[in-house]
């Protein structure tokens, strides 16, 4: 029987993985196995138990304010451990962590075949997102097997010289997730009892800004002004801000100072996939420098202003859904407050867009490694 080991880390990677890992865990001539390096603790772990999955091998690697020294080395060493066990056919990765970096260099040096889930997104900036971009190349270089979510990102893979054979256009399995946590939540009332009374703090009438970020390149002053232009925002009276603050140190000290005690503020711990999926339907708009979310917000409708200069993402960027915003106070509060007050804006932007997939990413990717046909992802179709 062919072995196949997945290997994820981070909150992000195992949102988009599990339903992978779902879809191959239902074919009889495959077995799967699931390998978590847990660079992330909490965050991952909300989604390992969200979808019901426990892993075979969990290196436990995550300190306080890691360094990528730390997680390139404590990845590399031990995945390839677990493959030296498992002596898996094939590894999958997942997208631009350096988790999904070192594993795949793990595998190369072990000489085991790489599959690569969300492929071939280029930001064409290498140090933006950082080290993000980076990660996504080098993966690419010792990938054998590439899941491009889009045709655009099939064709970055195509000017850098890798064989249309290798490729695949899958549509982002995001979408899979979400589409799975959106009817969750429809199906349930009483689901949608909780979580309402979870946000209680919330006004009911005024619309809500929802923010997060966490990005490397941000940290220092461009965290400062975004944090700044948050206080303005609020300032406004024309919103209610609630911010899910990602556990990194590096984000958490300048937010709780900056904005601990500001009047319609909600600083609140990050939450659990089905939660956080709730309160993005409830927004108004989304404020992040987030790569998932950017995926997310045109799904389901919602405004998204990305607090980077460049993005990996441009699809939804192209239809109106997404706007890139930098980190600079004015910019954010004017792009932002324009779409509290003009309605018409608004809507032009809230189009519902679905350039990254139909919520059968996963299933296809699992054709594609039993070897069956498939139809590719066609967002215009
Ligand atoms: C990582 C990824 C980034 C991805 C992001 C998703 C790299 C270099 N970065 O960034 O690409 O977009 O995850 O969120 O691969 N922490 C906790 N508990 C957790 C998670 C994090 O306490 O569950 C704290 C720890 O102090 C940790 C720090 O956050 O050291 C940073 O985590 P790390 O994975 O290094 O970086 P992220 O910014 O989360
Ligand atoms: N997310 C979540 N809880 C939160 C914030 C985000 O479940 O409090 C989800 C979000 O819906 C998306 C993913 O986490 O699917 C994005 O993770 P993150 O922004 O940390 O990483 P990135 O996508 O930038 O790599």
């Amino acid at each position: 029987m062919k072995k196949i080991l997945l290997v994820f880390g981070t909150r992000p990677e195992a949102i988009k993985m599990l339903p992978v890992a779902k879809c191959l865990a239902r074919e009889t001539e495959v077995q799967t196995l699931i390998c978590v390096t847990g660079q992330h603790r909490e965050m991952l772990d909300q989604v390992l138990s969200l979808f019901d999955a426990r892993p075979d091998y969990d290196l436990d690697i995550m300190r306080r304010a890691q360094g990528l020294e730390h997680i390139t080395t404590a990845v590399l060493t031990g995945v390839a451990q677990v493959i030296d066990q498992v002596r898996p056919d094939r590894i999958l990765v997942h997208g631009d962590t350096t988790t999904a970096m070192a594993a795949s260099l793990a595998a190369f040096y072990r000489k085991v075949p790489v599959g690569h889930v969300e492929a071939g997104l280029r930001s064409g900036d290498i140090g933006q997102p950082w080290p993000e971009e980076a990660n996504r190349r080098i993966v690419s270089v010792v990938t054998d097997l590439h899941f491009a979510p889009t045709a655009r990102a099939r064709d970055n893979l195509l000017a850098e010289g890798v064989s249309a054979k290798s490729i695949h256009i899958t549509g982002n399995t995001v979408i899979d997730a979400l589409r799975f946590t959106v009817d969750r939540l429809r199906g349930s009332q009483e689901l949608e009892t909780t979580l309402a009374s979870r946000f209680d703090f919330l006004e009911a009438e005024k619309p809500i800004l929802l923010v997060t970020g966490h990005r490397r390149e941000n940290f220092g002053s461009p965290f400062h002004s975004v944090c700044e232009a948050i206080r303005d925002l609020a300032g406004s009276g024309r919103m209610q801000v609630v911010y899910p603050v990602h556990l990194n140190p590096n984000v958490m000290a300048p937010v709780n100072e900056l904005l601990g005690s500001v009047p319609g503020v909600h600083l609140i711990e990050p939450l659990d996939y089905v939660p956080f999926v709730y309160l993005m339907q409830k927004s108004h708009a989304i404020l992040t420098d987030s790569g998932g979310i950017q995926e997310e917000g045109p799904s389901l409708g919602k405004p998204v202003f990305v607090m980077r200069n460049v993005t990996e993402r441009p699809e939804a960027l192209a239809a109106g859904a997404v706007r890139l915003v930098g980190t600079d106070r004015g910019r954010i509060v004017s792009e932002v407050l324009r779409m509290f007050r003009e309605p018409d804006a608004y809507d032009e932007m809230c189009r519902a867009h679905n350039p990254y997939g139909d919520g059968r990413a996963a299933s296809r990717i699992a054709d594609v490694l039993v070897g069956r046909e498939v139809k590719e992802f066609n967002a215009v179709a």
